[in-house]
This record gives C-alpha cells, sequence and structure tokens, in this order.
C-alpha cells in the first residue's frame, strides 16, 4: 500500500447506518479537513492527464473536482442533480446505492472533442459515474478518465463502465 492511500485510509470515518440502516456512509470530511492530505489527494486526482475539462459530480464531486481544475489548468463543468442547472440540459437517470436520483449537465457545456476527466469522492454501485458518462458522451465531450478518492470493490461499481479507464486513490 502507497502511503498516500494509508494517509487516505486513516482519514475516512466511517458512519453505520447512514443514510439508512444497514449503510456504512464513508465520511471524507476528516480528510478534507487535514490541509496535506487534502492537497495530496487534489495532486493525485488531477494525475498526469492533458484535459480540456475536469468534471466534477454534485456534491461531493465538487469539492474535489474545482480545485483538481485549478490545479491541471482545465474548465470545471458540474453535473448536477435535476432542477439545479438554469439553462437547457441534457439528463440521465440511474440507481443509487440507496434511492434514485437523476443527474444533469447544460447542453453546451463542452466543446465537441473536449478531453474529460470525471473526478468524484467514491465510486460504489458505478451508477453516478455511468450515468455521468453518458451525459459527457451525449454532450459531445470524450471522456479520459474517472478519478475517484475511493473504490468499493464489492458493489462492483467497475463493471458499469466498461471502456472508461478509472483510476482509483484507494479500493476496499
Ligand atoms: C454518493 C457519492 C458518489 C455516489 C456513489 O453521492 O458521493 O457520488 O454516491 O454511488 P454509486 O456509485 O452507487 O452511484 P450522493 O449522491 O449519495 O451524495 P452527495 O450529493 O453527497 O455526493
Ligand atoms: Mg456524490
Amino acid at each position: 500500500k502507497s502511503e498516500l492511500s494509508t494517509t487516505i485510509m486513516e482519514r475516512i470515518r466511517d458512519v453505520p447506518d447512514y443514510p439508512q440502516p444497514g449503510v456504512l456512509f464513508k465520511d471524507i470530511t476528516p480528510l478534507l479537513g487535514d490541509p496535506v492530505a487534502f492537497a495530496a489527494v487534489v495532486d493525485e486526482l488531477a494525475g498526469l492527464h492533458d484535459v480540456d475539462k475536469i468534471v466534477g459530480i454534485e456534491a461531493r464531486g465538487f469539492i474535489l473536482g474545482a480545485p483538481v481544475a485549478y490545479r491541471t489548468g482545465a474548465g470545471f463543468v458540474p453535473v448536477r442533480k435535476k432542477g439545479k442547472l438554469p439553462a437547457p440540459t441534457l439528463a440521465e437517470s440511474y440507481e443509487l446505492e440507496y434511492g434514485t436520483a437523476t443527474v444533469e449537465v447544460h447542453h453546451d457545456a463542452f466543446t465537441p472533442g473536449d478531453r474529460v476527466l470525471i473526478v468524484d469522492d467514491v465510486l460504489a454501485t458505478g451508477g453516478t459515474a455511468a450515468a455521468t458518462v453518458e451525459l459527457v458522451r451525449r454532450a459531445g465531450g470524450e471522456v479520459v478518465c474517472f478519478a475517484v478518492l475511493m473504490e468499493l470493490a464489492f458493489l462492483k461499481g467497475r463493471e458499469r463502465l466498461t471502456g472508461v479507464e478509472i483510476r482509483s486513490l484507494v479500493i476496499v
């Protein structure tokens, strides 16, 4: 295990039965609150990619995606939950670990052929990520990579992202 993955693991808090009984919530706020660890995570998620746009997935993907955009010199595109974006949007619905949701992106968020790095905090069932990949492609972007802080391998989200390069800083 790398030093960074240990740093991350030590700063993610397991909260049982949140937001529903039976769900073990991965709380990243201790990691975010540590300035050295947070910066190291942002640098690692930014990676070596030469991209035009960073997509952050509301809400926790915004926290990580925006500094990655700044770090890489790319633009930032928010993928938001239904009804939050003001201009015309494209939408994709998906099943979450708990419940159902719809995500949207502005129809003109990308220049055709834009190279896109998608950033989020957790890859669980993969529903959120798969819907976002679909949105980016429909909006004219080319998904170069999906970068995530933590992958919950037992939920097999990776299987819903065939053909997408996935970078997970920690796999549990
Ligand atoms: C969480 C997490 C990921 C997603 C992963 O978001 O931040 O975006 O679930 O789950 P999946 O792989 O099963 O789709 P959530 O919408 O719960 O909340 P947030 O708004 O706090 O990011
Ligand atoms: Mg989320």
